[in-house]
């Protein structure tokens, strides 16, 4: 007889513990939302966590400028040309902005070293320190993104607080064998696989999907295009390029703070006209970022010091976290060219 009443108990505490759950009782925490980004019944939304949300938002907030110019001292200063010895590629600059980006650039790049991080500080105009050197390439580097990657970064563009955050070294770089085990030992061929590696989401996917997708442009799409195996068209990838994809794509929704369906309906991953417009902004994002690294970061190998480069001997590169750092849009989307006009393009 006690079983009677036992099943009718258990799912009333049940029902109850679920009604306490969706309502908060008894948690004084804000409720996670799904907000629908696709159409009905297909199951694409994203995810938001309030108490995440909070966190990324202290994360992100971009610093202050360190000082403000008026638009006559901007109008009556001769150009840094004019005034300095040794400037290549802010010459044409007026000498206040100048040194206003010196003090910005030092603040996001070098906060506790300081000038001397990139300066021969008895001889300012001196190209011995190897970080000046590099500084001057990143001033291109951010100037090629945000005027011919508009596509991608829009009016919000990027400086260099973006990826640097404060720290001489941006957290989010990438190397080739990322200090790992050798892909190829006792236990055979491995394809990169099964070693958990943070740049896919600790997955066990292949850990270097990068050198082949944004250093090379070897082909990302996998899918076949037609039911039926035929003498023509698309064959699809093999399942080693499709690990390799997968690994990407895991990249990506990581570092975006994403799941898939930001990005695809999943019932058909290949299929453009159903999937939202962020899909086609990440794929400008594809062809930057494979730009940002063979333009200018890989060439820089010879610059850096030895223990600046990875354990095969390359140099440090770039992939989506080393801007996005967790969210859609790097610092929430705020707006980093408005007070730096002069890294919105070359003068
Ligand atoms: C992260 C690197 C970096 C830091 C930190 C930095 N600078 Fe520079 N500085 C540069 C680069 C790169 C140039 C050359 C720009 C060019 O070629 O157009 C330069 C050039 C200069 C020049 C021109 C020298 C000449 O005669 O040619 C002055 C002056 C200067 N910086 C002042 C400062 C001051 C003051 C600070 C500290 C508040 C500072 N810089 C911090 C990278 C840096
Ligand atoms: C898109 C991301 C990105 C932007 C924007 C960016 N950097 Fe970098 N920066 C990197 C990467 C990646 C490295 C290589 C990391 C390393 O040196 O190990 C780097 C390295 C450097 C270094 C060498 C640091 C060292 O100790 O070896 C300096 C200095 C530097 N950047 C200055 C700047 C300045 C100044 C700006 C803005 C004009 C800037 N960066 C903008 C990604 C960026
Ligand atoms: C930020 C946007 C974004 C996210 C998030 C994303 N993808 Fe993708 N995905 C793309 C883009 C862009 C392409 C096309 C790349 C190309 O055409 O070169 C693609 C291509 C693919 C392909 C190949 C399609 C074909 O035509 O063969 C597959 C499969 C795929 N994604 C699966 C996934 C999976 C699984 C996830 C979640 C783990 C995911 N994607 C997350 C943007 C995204
Ligand atoms: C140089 C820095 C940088 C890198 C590297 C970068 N992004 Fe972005 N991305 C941005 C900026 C800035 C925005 C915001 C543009 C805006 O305001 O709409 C953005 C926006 C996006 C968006 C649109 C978000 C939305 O909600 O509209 C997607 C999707 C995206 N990036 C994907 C990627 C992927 C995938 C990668 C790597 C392949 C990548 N990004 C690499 C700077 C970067």
């Amino acid at each position: 007889m006690k079983n009677l009443f036992a099943i009718p108990l258990a799912v009333t505490a049940v029902t109850l513990l679920v009604l306490a759950m969706m309502f908060g009782v008894g948690w004084d925490r804000p409720p996670v939302a799904a907000e629908q980004i696709g159409f009905r019944g297909v199951g694409m939304e994203t995810v938001s966590n309030p108490r995440v949300t909070a966190q990324l938002e202290a994360l992100n907030q971009m610093p202050p400028p360190p000082y403000e110019l008026t638009a006559e001292e901007i109008r009556d200063s001769p150009l840094a040309g004019e005034v300095y010895e040794n400037v290549q590629v802010l010459g044409d600059l007026p000498e206040v902005q100048f040194t206003r980006l010196m003090a910005a650039i030092t603040e996001w790049v070098a906060p506790e070293e300081g000038c001397g991080y990139c300066h021969n500080l008895e001889n300012l105009a001196d190209d011995s320190v190897y970080t000046k050197i590099v500084s001057r390439r990143m001033i291109q580097m951010t100037w090629n993104i945000n005027e011919n990657w508009g596509n991608h970064v829009q009016e919000t563009g990027v400086n260099c607080y973006t990826c640097h955050r404060g720290k001489n070294v941006p957290e989010y770089i990438w190397f080739e064998n990322a200090g790992l085990p050798a892909a190829q030992g006792a236990m055979g061929w491995r394809n990169g696989q099964n070693i958990g590696s943070g740049g896919v989401a600790g997955t066990s996917l292949p850990y270097d999907p990068f050198s082949a997708y944004l250093v090379g442009d070897e082909p990302i799409r996998v899918q076949v295009q037609q039911a039926l195996p035929a003498s023509t068209g698309s064959t699809g990838g093999s399942i080693q390029s499709t690990e390799k994809t997968y690994a990407l794509m895991l990249h990506m929704s990581e570092s975006l703070g994403v799941n898939c369906t930001y990005c695809h309906n999943s019932r058909a991953f290949g299929n453009w006209e159903q999937s939202p417009p962020a899909r086609t902004t990440a794929y400008h994002g594809i062809d930057m970022v494979r730009e940002m690294n063979t333009d200018y970061l890989v060439p820089l190998r010879d610059t850096y010091p030895e223990n600046r480069l990875g354990p095969t001997g390359d140099a440090p590169k770039a992939y989506c976290s080393t801007c996005h750092q967790g969210v859609n849009k790097p610092l929430l989307g705020a707006p980093m060219l408005e007070q730096w006009p002069s890294l919105a393009a070359s003068p």
